[in-house]
């Protein structure tokens, strides 16, 4: 279908015609400012001043072959023009005003509900610097399947691939706009879904333009449905394209996605630049990006700290960056400075300081209520997009897990019918287990004051947690910075619906970035331990490294650990070592509580309890380390020396 589509008739190149330019800027209240040597039909409003820009979106726009091409200003106006768009056709859904102000619901392809890991590539020229956890296409072989053509006369993916369709030029901020940490993007999308959510996700339109000036530095980023338009064709609600390429090129900045218009395939800014390709920037520029929450929490003193928090995807990080801290713990708060994304940076002092790349929330939905997280609840009361949540009888949205009964009726993410008897015969869900919502964090009621600060936040701790129903326990102290890196580098987690694909199978997720980091994992690793390095030679204190698992289960399947709120007791714990007060055994990997180093007011919990939860298992140990061996064996190549040292020091530990 999708080359029936590439083959066919042409919808008009953007240099078609004034009669249809003038149009067009009448349509989008754009004023047209075209500088002599400008194809006409580009657009260009007169708040583009980069000459370079303005080149690229020409020849992106020749080879993509759009109808038309409109700039973003990232203004309101023109995201409810876009927003009525989608509505007119189809895409999104108003929701009702009076329960759900100014917010909408989307329903995606079935086929189109999740990153696509093995879609996903990391082009660097040799293979070996993109590492055996990434998969890797030479360039030069991958330019010529997206956007050259190929020996055997195949056209390129995106050649004409917007025909029908409109591009969007959108430009955006990555970070505070000006920071000395941020980066700047443009995303040129043939969605305008992926602009409307861009407006939100990140700081998008005229003003990173402002800072982007007349010659700035920005990572060209192109992304189609990979669905053109004949003419007269009728559009489709989802448009999007079996085939899907996630392309990253790391050596020269670019990234290329085809075929997805869902979350991380095609919000460009989010994964693969502010992940995969500022990984790679980092590792040069001595700079760490990380899957990481950024939190502060303020103790009753009033001391203030910040902790990063990396956990795999669909594992709570929104819930634990907006955590209220349970009655027992009155005094103490919680603030979010970012819920996905870390960019961490020597900042003043040396130390090492943290922004959240984003201006949005892109979370999961289900599992989302009153209990798991108010403040989020709070969060989504307006001014939300959600995709593939079940849509209620008076206009509202529902998931799973949001209230303790379902509704008696719902229609769900893929518009059928659906009823508790329903689900219970046929095992449907109302509301997809990926279901997001996205939404500004302007809105969450527990923005941390420093959050836009373009200096960030300085880190006090580190935490990696998976999900883990065996085998690690609650919380772990890394005696080092070395052992450290290696509790976070061995990191398993068992899969989740975030990723297409098959979810509970435990596969190891190192730093939480098995996905996003783009280059050679062996090599990340380095790089963590040459930060620390570097920070001790500079005389300037590390944070703290803990290792934790909210997830460990019964014999009766469920969870033993309370967790959410409740996770405050662990924070406190952390927050006490970070000044010298809790206590701590000692034990083969670290340091964990005693029973008696947690404070368990308000809080029915036993020592019984906590053992299951904090002991250490050995058979299981044993076993878990062998799995650590086949991702040291896998990751050889370039392995820091110190990793498999740390191991062998585990492992005398253990067997002592
Ligand atoms: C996300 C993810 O969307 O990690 O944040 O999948
Ligand atoms: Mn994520």
């Amino acid at each position: 279908a999708a080359k029936a589509a590439r083959n066919a008739q042409p919808a008009g190149p953007p240099s078609d015609g004034p009669a249809e330019d003038t149009d067009s800027c009448r349509r989008h209240g754009v004023v047209m400012n075209q500088p002599p040597n400008q194809a006409p039909g580009l657009n260009v409003p007169s708040f583009v001043k980069h000459p370079k820009l303005v080149a690229w979106v020409q020849s992106i726009a020749r080879l993509t072959e759009p109808a038309e091409v409109v700039w973003c200003d990232g203004s309101a106006e023109e995201y409810d023009r876009l927003c009525s768009q989608l509505v007119a056709a189809g895409t999104m859904q108003r929701l009702n005003r009076a329960k759900r102000p100014d917010s909408f619901l989307a329903r995606s392809d079935p086929d189109d509900v999740a990153r696509v890991e093995d879609r996903t590539f990391i082009c660097s020229e040799r293979q070996e610097d993109a590492g055996p956890t990434n998969n890797w296409m030479a360039p030069a072989r991958m330019r010529a399947i997206l956007q050259t053509g190929q020996a055997d006369g195949s056209p390129a993916l995106f050649q004409g691939c917007m025909r029908g369709r409109t591009m969007y030029v959108v430009p955006f901020s990555m970070g505070p706009l000006g920071s000395h940490i941020a980066q700047l993007g443009v995303e040129l999308t043939d969605s305008a879904y992926v602009a409307v959510s861009m407006r939100t996700m990140t700081r998008m339109g005229k003003a990173a333009l402002e800072v982007l000036g007349s010659d700035g530095h920005f990572v060209p980023c192109v992304h189609s449905v990979g669905a053109p338009l004949e003419a007269g064709q009728a559009d489709v609600r989802w448009p999007c394209n079996p085939t899907k390429y996630i392309v990253h090129y790391p050596e020269t900045q670019e990234i290329w996605s085809y075929g997805s218009g869902y979350g991380g395939n095609a919000l460009l800014g989010k994964k693969c630049l502010a992940l995969r390709i500022a990984s790679h920037m980092g590792r040069s520029g001595g700079w760490l990006a990380e899957h990481m929450l950024i939190l502060g929490v303020t103790s009753p003193a009033g001391r203030k700290y910040h902790v990063a928090a990396a956990f795999p995807s669909a594992c709570g990080k929104t819930n634990f960056s907006m955590l209220v801290p349970p009655r027992s713990h009155a005094g103490w708060s919680v603030t979010t400075v970012g819920e996905d994304i870390a960019w961490i940076k020597p900042g003043q002092g040396g130390r090492l300081h943290a922004i959240n790349p984003e201006a949005g929330y892109f979370g999961v939905a289900p599992g989302t209520n009153e209990h798991t997280n108010p403040n989020c609840m709070a969060m989504l009361a307006r001014d939300v997009i959600f995709t593939n949540v079940a849509l209620t009888d008076d206009g509202d949205v529902w998931w799973e897990g949001m209230t303790d009964a379902p509704p008696a009726h719902l229609i769900d993410w893929q518009g059928r019918d659906w009823t508790p008897q329903i689900a219970k015969e046929t095992g449907a869900k109302a509301a997809h287990p990926n279901s997001r919502f996205t939404v500004s964090s302007i809105h969450n009621p527990v923005l941390d004051t420093e959050w836009d600060n373009p200096e960030g936040v300085p880190i006090d701790a580190f935490m990696f947690g998976g999900r883990r129903s065996t085998t690690v326990p609650l919380v772990t102290e890394a005696r080092d910075w070395t052992e450290g890196v290696y509790m976070a580098a061995t990191m398993g987690s068992e899969t989740t619906a975030a990723i297409a694909g098959k979810v509970g199978v435990v596969r190891r997720d190192p730093f939480a970035m098995i996905a996003f980091a783009g280059y050679n994992m062996a090599d990340y690793f380095q790089h963590w331990l040459d930060i620390g390095a570097q920070l001790a030679a500079a005389g300037v204190p590390q944070p703290k490294i803990y290792c934790v698992n909210w997830f460990r289960k019964g014999a009766d399947g469920k969870f033993i650990w309370p967790g959410f709120s409740d996770n405050m007791r662990v924070l406190e714990w952390i927050v006490g070592r970070l000044e010298g007060r809790a206590g701590a055994a000692e034990n083969a990997f670290g340091f964990s509580p005693r029973y008696e180093d947690l404070r368990w007011d308000g809080l029915d919990f036993s020592r019984e309890q906590f053992q299951s939860v904090i002991g250490i298992d050995r058979p299981a140990w044993t076993q878990e380390l062998v799995l650590h061996q086949e991702l040291f064996t896998k990751l050889s190549l370039g392995l820091p020396a110190e990793l498999p040292a740390t191991k062998a020091r585990i492992e005398q530990r253990l067997a002592a």
